[in-house]
C-alpha cells in the first residue's frame, strides 16, 4: 500500500500551526494554478486553533481569500447558533477575520430546512446542487476534485460523518443525510459528504492529536485495511498528509515511517525522517 506522509509534532499547538500552513499553501497553489481554491473543512474540536492561525498574520495576508470557496465535510442537525454547529466555529474563529466572499461560504442549509420543517435529506440534495453548480473538476468516478480537505478522525475511525459500516458507501450521491449515531457523541443527525470525495481530493490533510486517538491510529495504520470498518483509512494513501502530536502518534505501530518536526515550521527546523519506534 502506498503510504501517506506522517509528520509528528511535540504538541497540539504545533500540529494546528503546521496544519494552518499546509492549508494556506494548498489554497495559494490552487489559486495560482486554476484561479480558484475549493477547501472542505471539518467539524469537531480539531479545526478551532487551525482557524485562529489562518485568521492571524501572516496567513491572513498571504492567502487569496477572495478566490477561496469554503465547504463543509459535514454538519450536525442543530440550529446555527448551537455550539455543536460545525459552521459556527468557523464563523467565530476564521470568517469574521478573513475576506472570503459571503457567496463563497457554502454553509449547509440546515437552518433554512429547520425553519421550513424539511428533513436532512432535503439539505443534502440542496447542498449537492450547490456543489455541482460550482464547476468543480471531477475524478474518473464522477466525484469533485476538492483542492484542500481538512479531515478530523473520530475515536471510532470515522471521518466526516461517515461512521463504521456506514450506508453512505452504497449511494453515489455527493451529499447524504446520516441518522444520529448511537455509539459516539454528538448523538444528533448529520449531513455528510460522500467518503469518495476524500479519494478524489488533491490535498487531503488529516489532523489528529491527543492520547484519546492513539488507539485508533494503531488500527488505522495496522495490518488490517478495511475502510468500511474504519472510513478514516481512506486517508491512508499516497498523496495524503497526516499531522499528529506525540500523544496520538504513540499509538502508531512500531516501524511506521514518519518524519518529526521538533519545532514550529517557521523556525526553519527541518524535519528528520526516522522510522517510528515508540
Ligand atoms: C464532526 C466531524 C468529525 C470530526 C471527528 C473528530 O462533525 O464531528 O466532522 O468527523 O472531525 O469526529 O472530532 P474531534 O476533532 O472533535 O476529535
Amino acid at each position: 500500500m502506498d503510504e501517506p506522509e506522517i509528520t509528528i509534532f511535540p504538541a497540539p499547538g504545533d500540529v494546528s500551526h503546521a496544519a494552518a500552513g499546509r492549508i494556506a499553501q494548498g489554497l495559494i497553489d490552487a489559486v495560482t494554478e486554476r484561479g480558484v481554491a475549493h477547501w472542505v473543512t471539518t467539524g469537531g474540536s480539531t479545526p478551532g486553533l487551525i482557524y485562529r492561525h489562518l485568521a492571524d498574520s501572516p496567513l491572513r495576508e498571504t492567502v487569496p481569500w477572495e478566490h477561496v470557496h469554503l465547504w463543509w465535510s459535514d454538519d450536525r442537525w442543530v440550529p446555527p447558533d448551537d455550539v455543536l454547529s460545525n459552521a459556527l466555529a468557523c464563523w467565530d474563529l476564521l470568517l469574521r477575520d478573513v475576506p472570503v466572499p459571503l457567496d463563497q461560504v457554502h454553509v449547509m442549509p440546515i437552518a433554512e430546512a429547520m425553519a421550513t420543517g424539511d428533513p436532512p435529506e432535503v439539505v443534502a440534495a440542496r447542498y449537492e446542487v450547490t456543489m455541482r453548480d460550482a464547476g468543480l473538476d471531477l475524478d474518473d468516478a464522477g466525484f469533485p476534485r476538492i483542492d484542500v480537505i481538512l479531515v478530523g478522525v473520530g475515536s471510532d475511525g470515522h471521518l466526516f460523518s461517515v461512521f463504521p459500516d456506514s450506508p453512505t458507501w452504497a449511494d453515489p450521491s455527493w451529499v447524504q443525510a446520516v441518522a444520529a449515531p448511537t455509539h459516539i457523541a454528538p448523538r444528533v443527525a448529520r449531513v455528510t459528504l460522500n467518503p469518495n470525495i476524500v479519494t478524489a481530493a488533491r490535498r487531503p490533510l488529516a489532523v489528529v492529536h491527543g492520547a484519546a486517538k492513539a488507539s485508533i491510529l494503531g488500527e488505522l495504520f495496522g495490518p488490517v485495511v478495511d475502510t468500511r470498518r474504519w472510513p478514516a483509512q481512506l486517508m491512508r494513501r499516497a498523496g495524503a498528509a497526516w499531522l499528529l502530536d506525540e500523544s496520538a502518534a504513540a499509538g502508531l505501530p512500531s516501524g511506521t515511517p514518519v518524519r518529526r518536526e521538533a519545532a514550529a515550521p517557521d523556525t526553519g527546523e527541518s524535519g528528520r525522517s526516522v522510522a517510528w519506534t515508540p
